[in-house]
């Protein structure tokens, strides 16, 4: 292989029409708009939700599975289902619960159940498909994380590490699953317009010295996100790693994502905290 080694983007088996498909968090968003697109692709598609039950929008084509990323006998109970089904070639990693607050004020029983939730939950289901998808010799694992986590804001570490966490382990489990088939990317979306915001957790203490701070970032945050793009414009970008036969370790869309990441390129980091900060109203 030599040198060439060094540029080239491991090839993967296809993926596609008539293959099984996994999403977390279908049931709105950027999940629901994911499901609709891979239903439209003639993918057959499993969905997760903690209410399978009370799904108000069934989409049709998509079978809906109980989950709660926070309980590990659902993790474990929603891998038998889905496995039961068939083998998943496709895995969209994308649940996850939007927390804010002062880094000094967050609670630890919040901070254990965002990572539980955002990371070690989709890490267990992940490692329960994994041996079967391995054993098929193809796949797509895509993990959605969030620009934060490659560009940081205050007053909201638990979530920026949270991402940056899923993102470390996809773009670090890549190298060990591609001889498998199987390839892990990160989808890193921008400001989305799913209304996020209203499902949002805060952790503040109301009197105390980072209330007036927190509050007009979080406004500015929420105005952002009303303002940003669609669920659907993100779909597309998630079916991109799972369509190419070589899928990039990363994607980005929203706010700008290619000026911002080429700008951080070169800029001196500071800035670029700076540019983020003032966003924010901070
Ligand atoms: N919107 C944005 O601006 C934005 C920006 C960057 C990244 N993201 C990321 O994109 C992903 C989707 O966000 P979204 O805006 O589409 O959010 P959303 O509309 O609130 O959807 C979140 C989904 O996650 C599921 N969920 C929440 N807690 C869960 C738990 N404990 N266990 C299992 N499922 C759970 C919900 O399903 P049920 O309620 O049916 O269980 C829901 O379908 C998230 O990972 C988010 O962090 C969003």
């Amino acid at each position: 292989m030599g040198i060439t080694r060094f540029f080239i983007t491991p090839q993967l088996p296809e993926v596609g029409a008539g293959d099984l498909a996994v999403v977390t968090g279908a049931t709105s968003g950027i999940g629901e708009a994911t499901v609709r697109l891979l239903v439209s692709e003639g993918f057959r598609v499993v969905g997760t939700t903690r209410k399978p039950g009370g799904v108000d929008k069934r989409l049709p084509g998509v079978t809906y599975v109980g989950l709660d990323l926070g309980n590990p006998a659902s993790i474990e109970a929603c891998a038998a289902e889905i496995l039961a089904m068939g083998t998943p070639a496709v895995l969209v990693n994308n649940a996850g619960e939007s927390q804010s607050g002062p880094f000094e004020e967050l609670p630890r029983d919040a901070l254990e159940r965002l990572f539980q939730v955002n990371v070690i939950g989709h890490v267990d289901l992940t490692q329960r498909l994994l041996p079967a998808m391995r054993a098929a010799g193809r796949g797509r694992v895509v993990m959605v994380g969030s620009m934060l986590g490659s560009f940081p804001l205050g007053f909201r570490s638990s979530y920026v590490a949270s991402k940056a966490a899923v993102k470390g382990f996809a773009t670090a489990a890549r190298r060990e699953t591609a001889p498998f088939g199987i390839g892990f990317s990160t989808l890193e979306p921008g400001a989305i317009s799913t209304g996020l915001s209203a499902r949002r957790t805060t952790y503040v203490d109301e009197a105390g010295p980072y209330a007036a701070e927190f509050a007009r970032m979080l406004a500015k945050l929420n105005r952002n996100e009303a303002s940003g793009i669609s669920a659907e414009r993100v779909a597309r970008e998630i079916l991109r790693p799972i369509r190419a036969t070589r899928p990039k370790p990363h994607y980005a869309v929203g706010s700008m994502a290619p000026v911002a990441f080429a700008l951080a390129r070169v800029v001196p980091q500071q800035i670029t905290l700076n540019v983020i900060s003032a966003k924010h109203d901070l």
